[in-house]
Order: C-alpha cells, then structure tokens, then sequence
C-alpha cells in the first residue's frame, strides 16, 4: 500500500522527482528506494548511510547506450567506485575513467578488463604509469610535455602504448568556478590557443612507442547546457584539421569528455542527454565533412550522471537549535562525508522520512556534526516545523562525488554504502571504524 501523495503546503517538500525511480511512498511518510524501506536500511546498517540503487546505476547506464549507440562511454570511476560498481559498469557495456593507480587496482581487481580503460591525471606518478602499462589499460591521456618522454621511456623499446592528448579547446562551462577545465589558466591539458596541444601532438608522433588514437578534452562539470559541448567539438576537429595538413595524420576517436549535469532539487534542469546525442554527433559529423575529414569514433565520459541520481544520503538529527535568525537541524553526518555544499556551494534537497508530520514547514539549515562553522549540509530548506532529534533525514542524488571525496575529518569515520535492488538490501563497503584508525596510526 502506497502513502497518498501531499497537497497544500507541504507539496513542494513531498517532490520526489530528482529521486531515483524507484523511490515509493511508504505509510507513515516513509519511503523505499529499490523496494528497500529507508527506515529499516537505517534501522539495518545505522547512520549515516549511503543507499544506491543499483537498478538507477544500470538503468543509466543503458540510457547512455541507448542515446549514444555509436560511441564509446566511459564511467568516470572518480565519481563513486566500489567493486559493485566496477562489476555494473562491465555488465552494462561502459568502459571506465580512472586516474590513479588506486582506481585501476580497484577495477582490475574487480574483474574490469583493462583495456576498456583510460588512464587520465595531470600529474601521473611513475606508480600510476607502472601500474597502467602492467595491467594493460586501453588508453593513457597525456596531460603535460614532461610526460610524453618518461611515457615512451617506462613503455620500453619494443613496446607501444595507445594514447590520446589532452586539448584546452578554450570554452568556458561548468557549475562552479572550481570545476571549470575548457579554458587556458587551469591546471589541465595542453592550450589550442598557444601552440602547446600542436607541439605536444608532435612530440607524440615522433615517439614509437606511443600511438596517438586521438584527442581528448573535458571542459567542466555539471554543465547544463548542450552549447558549449558544440563549440568544443567544432574546434576540436579544427585541431585535428591542422593536424592532418601539417603531419598528414588523422584519427580515429574524438574524447569528449563528460561533465553531464543533473538536477539536485525539484525544478532544476539537467543536462538532456537525447539532445546532447544528436546535436553533438551532428555538429562533429559537419565539422568533419567540411574540413575532409574522416569522422571519429566519439568517446564520452560521465560520471556524475550515472552515479549521482542513485544515491541517497540517510542521516539521523542528533540537535535542533533555534535561533533568532535561522533554524539549525545538526545530523550525524556532514562535511566529512560531503564537502560539495563547502567546496562549490552545491544546494541540496534533504527530506524528513519515517514519520507523519501535519507541521507546517519551516526555513530551516542542515548542519554537519564537524567542528567548524562551515559545515553546512543545506541552507536554508523547507523541513516540518517539528523535526526533532531522532529523526531520519534522507537527501536524493547523493551518489556522486560524495563519498569518493569523503574524508576522516574529526575521526567520525566514513559512513557505510548499501545497494539496494528488488527489495533487498546488501552492504558494499562497510563503515569505517574505530578500528581502522587504529590500525593505520602506526607511531609510538
Ligand atoms: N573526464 C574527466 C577527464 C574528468 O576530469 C571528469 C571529472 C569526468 C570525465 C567526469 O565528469 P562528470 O561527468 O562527473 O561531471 N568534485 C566535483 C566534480 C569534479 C569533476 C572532476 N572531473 C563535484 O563534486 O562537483
């Protein structure tokens, strides 16, 4: 039996359209994600907790195949990455982004098959090339000068690695100031507009053990909007125009990048993945038939868009605090397991689950359990006036770029993630504990 939906003035706090499909209303303002009751996962596995519903990982994941049938998507492992996951993304056909040799290790170990896998990094350490080149990893995308020759060199003679190179195409896009790559002035990739993509290209062709597949760009994160892909790709093949006469190459795969945006809150928009197919595939089949060029094969590389929409955050409220200007709602959780809102301002949605409340909402701030004053979860959100401590606050799209820049800031430890699918519930990665400090703290 389902829970009637909210009319009136709770309305706007029942929305349940940024949470994962498979999110119901359960009695008693309960709700379930992957037929798996969040009150009995926090009951199960206690607090803080991250859910992902393993059917919204697949369920995107087809949706990328399905949209892009012709290209090559790659899941952005820094987005979340557990072997669960690892063996999702096999499953449904992506390849996979890593940029360490942690994450490498991590998905080889899991079974990915490396040569679905791109390495990426501004600053590869001589591990992470070894570990590359010993697993076999399909691509490595070179990011500077200096590591072209210690490349070629740790491939050996006899050797040849496929690679691309990473391009700054000069375009502006992205939801924070910090998660802007496209233009010159940031730390990634080699500048169009200066001559450094030309010159590294060249550095590459001349290099026999490196084989250069094609080039690479990823202009920012959280981006909403379809143009600046366009204009990216356009000068992309302009690139590889001037490459073709100058050292008479052409290549066969375009990476684009990911940065796929996804809505937050109720009403925000996300990135359309339908209209970004085929305006992007349009605009790349153009631009290469006007400057007489093969097209490549496309490459794309979301993280985001696959994992955050599967993720829910469960906390518990440990305080209330009223005062004169702002509600404050303390959760066991906080900037330790989510630093999005004090790294880039991000807004997020919480709820208040596992109990009925005719109480009318109030302006309220989700605060964090750390020891300073920035630890803001979310400010300034609609939440029943009579939320106390004890209860559940669960908040959606909480599967990205959470727990992958989780931290032990205070010692709190890490919170558990559990999949959920089919009406079961299974632990993935299990809370960090007491122990675990313990054991990594080795000084007298
Ligand atoms: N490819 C490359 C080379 C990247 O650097 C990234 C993300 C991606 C793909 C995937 O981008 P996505 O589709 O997830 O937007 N911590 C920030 C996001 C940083 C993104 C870093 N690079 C956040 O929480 O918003």
């Amino acid at each position: 039996m389902s829970a009637p939906v909210l009319t009136g003035p709770s309305a706007e706090l029942d929305d349940l359209s940024v949470w994962p499909a498979s999110t119901a209303r359960l009695p008693g303002g309960n709700l379930s994600v992957g037929g798996v009751s969040l009150t009995d996962v926090a009951e199960r596995f206690d607090t803080p907790a991250y859910v992902l519903d393993e059917g919204e990982v697949r369920a995107r994941c087809r949706t990328y195949r399905a949209v892009f049938p012709d290209a090559d998507v790659l899941y952005a492992a820094k987005a979340f990455l557990s072997r669960a996951m690892v063996r999702w993304i096999d499953e449904e056909g992506l390849g996979l982004d890593a940029c360490s040799a942690g994450e490498l290790e991590l998905a080889v170990m899991a079974g990915f098959p490396a040569a679905r896998i791109v390495l990426h990094g501004n600053a590869k350490s001589p591990r992470d090339i070894e570990t590359a080149l010993r697993l076999g990893v399909g691509r490595i995308v070179v990011d500077s000068p200096s590591e072209i020759a210690r490349l070629a060199a740790q491939v050996g003679s006899g050797g040849r690695q496929k690679v691309m190179v990473r391009v700054v195409p000069g375009v502006s896009a992205g939801g924070h100031e910090k998660i802007r790559t496209g233009t010159d002035g940031q730390k990634f990739g080699l500048s169009l507009t200066d001559g450094s993509a030309q010159h590294a290209i060249a550095r590459v062709l001349g290099q026999p053990q490196l084989e250069l597949t094609g080039l690479h760009c990823h202009i920012g994160s959280q981006i909403t909007d379809v143009k600046p892909y366009l204009v990216a790709v356009r000068r992309m093949v302009g690139l590889m125009a001037r490459i073709k006469e100058s050292h008479g190459v052409t290549f066969p795969e375009l990476d684009m990048g990911g940065g796929h945006g996804v809505a937050y809150r109720a009403g925000e928009s996300a990135l359309d993945l339908t209209a970004l197919a085929r305006r992007l595939n349009g605009k790349l089949s153009a631009s290469c038939a006007a400057a007489g060029l093969p097209v490549p094969r496309l490459v794309i590389e979301p993280g985001r868009a696959v994992a955050a929409p599967a993720g829910v955050a469960v906390y518990r409220v440990l305080a209330v605090k009223p005062t004169g200007s702002t509600m404050f709602v303390a959760v066991d959780g906080g900037m330790s397991d989510n630093p999005r809102p004090a790294l880039y301002g991000a807004r997020y949605a919480p709820r208040l689950i596992g109990r009925s409340t005719t109480a009318e909402p109030v302006a309220t701030t989700v605060v964090g359990r750390h020891c300073e004053a920035g630890d803001i979860l979310a400010a300034d959100v609609l939440l029943p006036g009579d939320v106390r401590p004890g209860d559940l606050l669960a908040v959606p799209v909480s599967g990205a770029y959470q727990l992958s820049m989780a931290s032990d800031y205070n010692l709190v430890g890490r919170p558990p993630v559990v999949a959920v699918h089919d009406g079961s519930a299974r632990l993935l990665v299990r809370r960090e504990t007491q122990e675990d400090f313990r054991r990594r703290d080795i000084g007298a």
